[in-house]
C-alpha cells in the first residue's frame, strides 16, 4: 500500500472508479461530471490517495479557493468526495489522508477547510458546525405574502453572466470564483450533484438576481441551492418558482449576515428554523485566520482594540486576548464555533460579541 501521496495523472480513471463505485452505485463519470474542478488534472497537487497494487483505495481531496468574508480575503479549501472501498475501511486510511490533507493546505496558505460532511473523521481532526444561518420554507400561500409583481424569472442567457458575477460578488461572504467554476457550472447544469434550473431574475427585463434550483427527490420541495441579487425580488420570485417547478414548498438557506432578507421575512411574519451552513468547518491556523479577519474586527471594534487582539493556541486550549478581555476555548472546534458562529453557544461579551461571528460560506456551486 502506497501513500498519502498526490493523485498521478494517469490514475485519474481509478479514482474515478472508487468515487463512482462508493457515491454512485458504480454508474460511470458520473463524479468526474459533477466536480469537474476536483477532478480536474489541474488539481493533481489536491487530490491525496492511497494506492494498492496499481488501484486507487481511499481519497481525500479538495479544491482550493480565495473568499471575501465581510471584505477579508481568505484562503479557503473544500473538501469532498472522501471515499474508501468497503475493503479497506476502518484501517485509518481517510484519518491519515485528511491529517495531510491539512498539513498541505496550511502550507499552501489555506486558512480553513469546508467539509460537506460531517462525521467522526472529520470532528476528531477539530472540524466544527458553523454559521448563525436559517432555512426558510414557504408554502405557496406564504409565498404570496412576499411577492411583488413587477419581478419576473426567465432562463439564464449567456449575456446575463456579468449580472450573476455582480450580484454573487455583493454577498456579505462568498467565494472569489474563477470564471472556470461559472463555466462548469453552466455547461454541466449541475448544482450539488443535481441537474438544476438557472434562472434569472428581472425587472423590466434587466437583471437583478438569479436562482439556482431543482426539485428535492426526498420530499419533492422546490431548493434553491444558490441565489443572489436584491432580497425584494429573491423573495417576490420565490412563488413563481414553486409554480414553475410544480410544488407546493420552496426552501433556500439564508445567511445570518442577510439583515435585510430576514426583516423583511420577519415582517410577513413567517418564521424561519435556525440552522448551521452544511457540512463542517476545520481552522488550520488560528493565529493567522484572526490576522486576515482583522480589517472586519476593526469595523466591530476599532482599530485600537483590533489590533490589540491575539490568539494563542497551546496544548489543544485557544485562547483569544483582546485588552484586558479574554476568552478561552476548551478546543480548536470550540473556538471554531465561537468566531464563525453556532446557535448553541454564546457569543462572549463586549467587544468579542461586536466582533464575532464574522461571515461564513455557503457552498453554492463551489460545493465538493
Ligand atoms: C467515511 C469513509 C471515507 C472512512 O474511510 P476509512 O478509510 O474507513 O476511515 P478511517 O479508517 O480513518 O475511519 C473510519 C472509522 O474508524 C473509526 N476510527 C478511526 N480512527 C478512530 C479514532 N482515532 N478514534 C475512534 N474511532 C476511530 C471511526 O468509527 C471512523 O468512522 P467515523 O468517521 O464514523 O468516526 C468510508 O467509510 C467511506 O467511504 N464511506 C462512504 C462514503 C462516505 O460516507 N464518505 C464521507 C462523506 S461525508
Amino acid at each position: 500500500m502506497e501513500g498519502p501521496r498526490c493523485l498521478e495523472r494517469h490514475e485519474m480513471g481509478s479514482l474515478e472508479t472508487l468515487v463512482d463505485t462508493v457515491f454512485m452505485q458504480g454508474q460511470a463519470g458520473v463524479m468526474r461530471r459533477a466536480f469537474p474542478a476536483l477532478f480536474s488534472e489541474d488539481n493533481l497537487a489536491n487530490i491525496l490517495v492511497y494506492e494498492d497494487e496499481g488501484r486507487i483505495v481511499s481519497h481525500v481531496g479538495r479544491t482550493e479557493r480565495r473568499a471575501s468574508l465581510g471584505g477579508c480575503a481568505v484562503r479557503v479549501g473544500c473538501v469532498g468526495a472522501v471515499a474508501t472501498y468497503e475493503e479497506y475501511r476502518g484501517r485509518n486510511l481517510a484519518s491519515r489522508l485528511l491529517e495531510r490533507t491539512c498539513q498541505d493546505a496550511a502550507a499552501s496558505s489555506v486558512d480553513f477547510l469546508m467539509i460537506s460532511g460531517d462525521r467522526g473523521l472529520y470532528r476528531r481532526a477539530g472540524a466544527a458546525s458553523v454559521g448563525l444561518d436559517y432555512r426558510l420554507a414557504l408554502s405557496r400561500n406564504e409565498a404570496q405574502l412576499l411577492r411583488l409583481s413587477e419581478y419576473a424569472l426567465r432562463p439564464f442567457d449567456a449575456a446575463d453572466l456579468p449580472f450573476w458575477m455582480e450580484v454573487y460578488e455583493r454577498k456579505c461572504a462568498h467565494f472569489i470564483r474563477p470564471l472556470d467554476d461559472w463555466n462548469w457550472a453552466l455547461e454541466t447544469r449541475l448544482c450539488q450533484l443535481v441537474e438544476s434550473e438557472f434562472l434569472s431574475i428581472t425587472l423590466d427585463g434587466a437583471v437583478c438576481g438569479y436562482t439556482v434550483s431543482h426539485v428535492s427527490s426526498r420530499d419533492g420541495a422546490c431548493v434553491v441551492a444558490e441565489y443572489a441579487g436584491d432580497d425584494a425580488a429573491v423573495l417576490s420570485v420565490l412563488g413563481p418558482l414553486m409554480e414553475r417547478h410544480n410544488t407546493q414548498t420552496v426552501r433556500i438557506h439564508v445567511q445570518g449576515t442577510q439583515a435585510a432578507l430576514i426583516g423583511m421575512v420577519a415582517r410577513a411574519r413567517v418564521r424561519m428554523e435556525p440552522v448551521h451552513a452544511n457540512g463542517t468547518l476545520l481552522v488550520l491556523d488560528f493565529p493567522r485566520l484572526i490576522e486576515r479577519l482583522r480589517p472586519w474586527i476593526a469595523g466591530r471594534v476599532g482599530m485600537g482594540p483590533a489590533s490589540a487582539m491575539c490568539v494563542r493556541v497551546e496544548d489543544g486550549r485557544v485562547c483569544f486576548q483582546m485588552g484586558r478581555d479574554r476568552i478561552d476555548f476548551a478546543s480548536p472546534a470550540d473556538a471554531t464555533e465561537f468566531v464563525f458562529g453556532n446557535h448553541q453557544r454564546g457569543r462572549g461579551e463586549g467587544g468579542f460579541a461586536r466582533a464575532f461571528p464574522v461571515p461564513s460560506l455557503w457552498y453554492g456551486l463551489n460545493y465538493v
